[in-house]
């Protein structure tokens, strides 16, 4: 058996010195060799050859492997695991392999390296700081994928895209990460990291996109983060840093996406935070904020998704927050807010969703709060139930459920007298089960409202009737 190997073995070397002095004879001297770095076309053939990744080839063709791509110089530039063919199927060219098996040292002119959802495993290798030309790096998808992120990381000074999402890998991000000056998409999230987020993240200029979240980093967001003044989207959710949420942050003009819920992050929102005029959504929900929510916040004439829910806010709703026309979430529930709605909330006509519930308001609900967006279109009841369940097919339960909807709208009314009582809530409940005539899909949530309940059995009329 070995003696087998060793002669295949030396047939393989022998092919490698032929690819070598093939190579170094075939490439016209009008290659653009200067735009590589000194390479050896035999190491790089070698490197892939021994990986086990191909199996067994030709040395001479290493550039037609698949996922593998040279420049005009024969030296390798990308490598990846995955064609997508026309009809979205994904073929694999490379799956289950380890990183560890890959020579690196010896590509060191490749540019784009993507490995994601490959199922490969191993560490980050060091060697990985020797691709220098490196501008795409994406190891995301790749749940077994463990190890650190090693600080040769840093060495990557070209890299635009930073994916390794969705892995294993842990311990702490590495201050070297600074390094990466021309970063553009920094994504890091689900990748079981820990530690804190190095104030060095500040110098990355060029990012415009940083997802951090769902890992374990604790600590502070380092107020450096308003460096970052290309930023759009900033996603350091469900982790667990703490400390108060820079003012910094008020600098990151162009930011459209802010979520930092789902932390233990405390203090008070920054006043600042009025100054993103682009923001769309800011959600910092279930985290221990305190204070009063800035009036500022009524600056942010883009907001469509408000979520502050789940903090320990006091104070007055702003009446700023009703200059917020395109707001259509809005959810202050779970917190310690007190003192009277603000009247003008009624005018927010785009609102969709309103959450008040465990505050310390007083006095009433503002009118127009109960004529929001469902009841201004013709929306059906069937817009409104979890579209992940078919809607019911038998009439009873489709009875049950626009009796459940109606005495929902009955709770509603802005006229408490028109309330339905609890007698006659439990009344209606108990009695026996109705079938919907019409289909579930034809029941609009305006007919619900105005209790036209033509389309149902008459005993469900008569509770209608009976409660005004
Ligand atoms: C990896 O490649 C480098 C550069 O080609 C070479 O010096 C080194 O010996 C190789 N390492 C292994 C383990 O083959
Ligand atoms: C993915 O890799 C892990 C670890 O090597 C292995 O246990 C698992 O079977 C692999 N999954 C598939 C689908 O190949
Ligand atoms: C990082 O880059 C420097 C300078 O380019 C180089 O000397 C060093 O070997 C690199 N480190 C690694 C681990 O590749
Ligand atoms: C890389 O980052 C480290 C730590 O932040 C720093 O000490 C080092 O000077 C940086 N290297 C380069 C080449 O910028
Ligand atoms: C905010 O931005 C200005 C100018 O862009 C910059 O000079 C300042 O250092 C930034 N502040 C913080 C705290 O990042
Ligand atoms: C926010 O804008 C105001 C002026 O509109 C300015 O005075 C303040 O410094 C800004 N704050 C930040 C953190 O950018
Ligand atoms: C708001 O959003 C619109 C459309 O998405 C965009 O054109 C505009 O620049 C954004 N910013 C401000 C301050 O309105």
């Amino acid at each position: 058996m070995s003696n087998i190997f060793t002669a295949v073995y030396s047939v393989m070397l022998l092919a490698l010195s032929m690819a070598a002095s093939i190579s170094i004879f075939s490439v016209p001297s009008s290659a653009k060799l200067s735009s590589s770095s000194s390479f050896s076309s035999s190491a790089e053939a070698k490197a892939l050859l021994n990986s086990g990744w191909w199996g067994n080839f030709s040395p001479t063709y290493h550039c037609n492997l698949g996922g593998i791509a040279c420049n005009n110089a024969g030296s390798v530039i990308r490598m990846e695991a995955r064609y997508k063919n026309d009809y979205h199927y994904y073929y694999h060219y490379l799956y289950n392999e380890n990183l560890a098996d890959m020579n690196w040292s010896s590509l060191p002119n490749l540019e784009y390296l993507d490995l994601s959802d490959s199922n490969i495993t191993g560490g980050i290798p060091v060697e990985i700081g020797t691709l220098s030309k490196l501008t795409h790096l994406d190891l995301s998808y790749n749940y077994h994928l463990e190890g650190v992120l090693p600080t040769t990381l840093g060495n990557l000074t070209q890299l635009v895209h930073l994916d390794l999402s969705k892995t294993d890998i842990g311990g702490p991000i590495p201050s070297t990460i600074g390094n990466l000056s021309a970063l553009a998409h920094l994504s890091l999230n689900s990748a079981n990291l820990g530690g804190s987020i190095p104030p060095e993240i500040g110098n990355l200029k060029n990012l415009v996109e940083m997802d951090l979240s769902f890992n374990n980093l604790r600590g502070s967001i380092p107020s450096s983060i308003g460096h970052l003044s290309n930023l759009a989207n900033l996603y350091l959710h469900s982790s667990q840093l703490n400390g108060p949420i820079p003012s910094s942050i008020g600098n990151l003009s162009n930011l459209a996406n802010l979520y930092l819920d789902s932390n233990q992050l405390n203090g008070p929102i920054p006043s600042s935070i009025g100054n993103l005029s682009n923001l769309a959504n800011l959600y910092l929900h279930s985290n221990q904020l305190n204070g009063p929510i800035p009036s500022s916040i009524g600056h942010l004439s883009n907001l469509t998704n408000l979520y502050l829910h789940s903090n320990q806010l006091t104070g007055h709703i702003p009446t700023s927050i009703c200059k917020l026309k395109n707001l259509k979430y809005l959810d202050l529930s779970e917190n310690l807010l007190s003192g009277q709605l603000p009247r003008q909330l009624g005018r927010l006509c785009n609102l969709e969703y309103l959450g008040l519930r465990r505050n310390e308001f007083i006095g009433t609900i503002p009118n127009g709060l109960i004529y929001v967006k469902p009841l201004h279109e013709n929306m059906m009841i069937t817009d409104v139930l979890d579209s992940r369940l078919l809607p019911p097919t038998n009439p009873t339960v489709a009875g049950d459920i626009v009796l459940v909807a109606t005495m929902a709208f009955a709770c509603l009314d802005p006229k408490p007298k028109s309330r339905p009582s609890m007698l006659c809530l439990s009344q209606e409940f108990l009695s026996r089960r109705k079938a919907l005539v019409a289909p579930l899909r034809t029941v609009s949530l305006w007919n619900l409202w105005n209790r036209k309940m033509d389309f149902v059995h008459q005993s469900n009329e008569h509770v209608i009737s009976a409660q005004v």
